[in-house]
């Protein structure tokens, strides 16, 4: 999960990495507000997960509240590469010096950590790296030991760092990285580090990517998930532990096992050419128990897909025998009741098989149309989608 600038301002600040007063807001009024209780020179920015946000226009300097009010008019509603901008922070005006960059990263390659540092702030750091490629110091970082005091001042150093500064940026290095340690993060990186007029080393803008296999280890990521931003019916999935993608077509999908779904897609692709080229409309792995709990949820979020015309439903028994999934799909439908409005086309195979489709033939639900093998089911799924 990417973080927005205030939440990595906020973690940074957790930290004790050092970081200039920010607000967010949402309105022009409340960003008037900010800029009045935070006084002097501030810059508002836009608070979207992508970057370049300056160069669009996303980061304006304000010297009154009325100036920060207009900022905000203009920077709330734009379009920063097709993310629009709900969100400012309000951030106290820096007196910049010099601008520094900074970041340790997940290297998956070389399975290490590695940090990237720069005296040459300012530039973007794909264009440094490749305009100026001596500038940008590469230091592997050992995930074992870290960034302690004499690994920062290593990467200080080999950065080009003036010698009296080295002390202080390190020890700013070091807290860096006790957030990428602490917080399980693949990314941490500040663009611009700043030293500012008044000699002190600090965090101007954050960028930091949780490592989502990390979160049972913190219960307080959730609460940094944008739920506006997260597709409704993901967020849904995501809630009852299903893997579910939102893809483009009219054909629902629910499988069991990653392997079943994935070919599950390519047969109604391939069905869909004879129907109107209907395709697939999401990817949804139920797991391994297919109970009735799970079917109804799977075919929830689903169902609550305005796009989807007909749910292809294909189920391998293994452990969870087909008699089970048979059932969770009777018990499923009994509790949906009315929301469950579009065909269901259903393909049992393997354990306990002839017992699971006697089950839904003796229940008889109108939606439900039974399949002897998943060509005949993708097809039948993509005809009724095209109907
Ligand atoms: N609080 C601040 N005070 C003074 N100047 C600032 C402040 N925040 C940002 N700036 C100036 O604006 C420039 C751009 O800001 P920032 O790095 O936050 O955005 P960006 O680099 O355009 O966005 P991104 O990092 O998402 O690409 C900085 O390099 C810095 O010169
Ligand atoms: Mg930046």
């Amino acid at each position: 999960m990417d973080l927005y600038e205030y939440q990595a301002r906020d973690l940074f600040e957790k930290y004790e990495v050092p970081v200039l007063a920010g607000i967010v807001a949402d309105t022009p009024d409340q960003v008037r507000a900010a800029a009045e209780k935070l006084g002097g020179v501030v810059v508002v920015k836009a608070q979207v997960k992508t970057g370049g946000r300056g160069k669009a226009g996303g980061v304006k300097v304000a010297k009154t509240p009325d100036e920060a009010y207009e900022a905000a008019k203009a920077i709330l509603g734009l379009d920063i590469k097709g993310h629009v901008v709900k969100r400012v922070m309000v951030a106290a005006g820096a007196r910049i010096a010099k601008e520094y960059y900074f970041s340790v990263l997940l290297d998956r390659a070389n399975r290490s950590y590695l940090s990237l540092c720069s005296v040459e702030g300012g530039m973007e750091i794909e264009q440094l790296a490749v305009e100026k490629p001596e500038a940008l110091a590469r230091i592997d970082v050992n995930p074992g030991t870290g960034i302690d005091k004499a690994k920062a001042v290593e990467i200080a150093e080999a950065a080009g760092f003036d010698p009296e500064l080295v002390d202080k940026v390190s020890d700013v290095f070091v807290k860096l990285y006790n957030v990428y340690k602490s917080e399980d993060a693949t990314l941490v990186e500040v663009n611009p580090l700043i030293l500012s007029e008044d000699g002190e080393i600090i965090a101007l803008d954050g960028k930091v990517t949780l490592d989502d296999n990390a979160e049972f280890r913190h219960p307080g990521h959730a609460l940094l998930e944008d739920a506006s931003a997260t597709d409704p019916l993901e967020a849904k999935a995501k809630e009852n532990d299903l893997n579910y993608v939102k893809l483009d077509g009219e054909v629902g999908i629910i499988g069991n096992g990653a392997g079943l779904v994935m070919s599950t897609l390519d047969v109604v692709a391939y069905a869909g050419e004879n129907h109107g080229g209907v395709k697939p409309a999401n990817f949804l792995d139920i797991g391994g128990g297919a109970s009735a709990e799970v079917m109804a949820a799977g075919l929830d979020v689903i169902l609550g897909d305005p796009q989807v015309k007909s749910v292809f439903v294909n189920v391998f028994g293994g452990i969870t025998a087909c008699d089970a999934v048979a059932k969770g799909i009777v018990g499923a439908l009994a509790e949906l009741g009315s929301t469950a409005s579009k065909p269901l086309v259903v393909r049992l195979d393997g354990n306990r098989v002839e017992e699971g489709r006697k089950i839904l033939q003796d229940a008889n639900h109108p939606l439900v149309t039974l399949a002897a093998t998943m060509d005949e089911g993708a097809d039948k799924a993509a005809e009724l989608a095209n109907a």
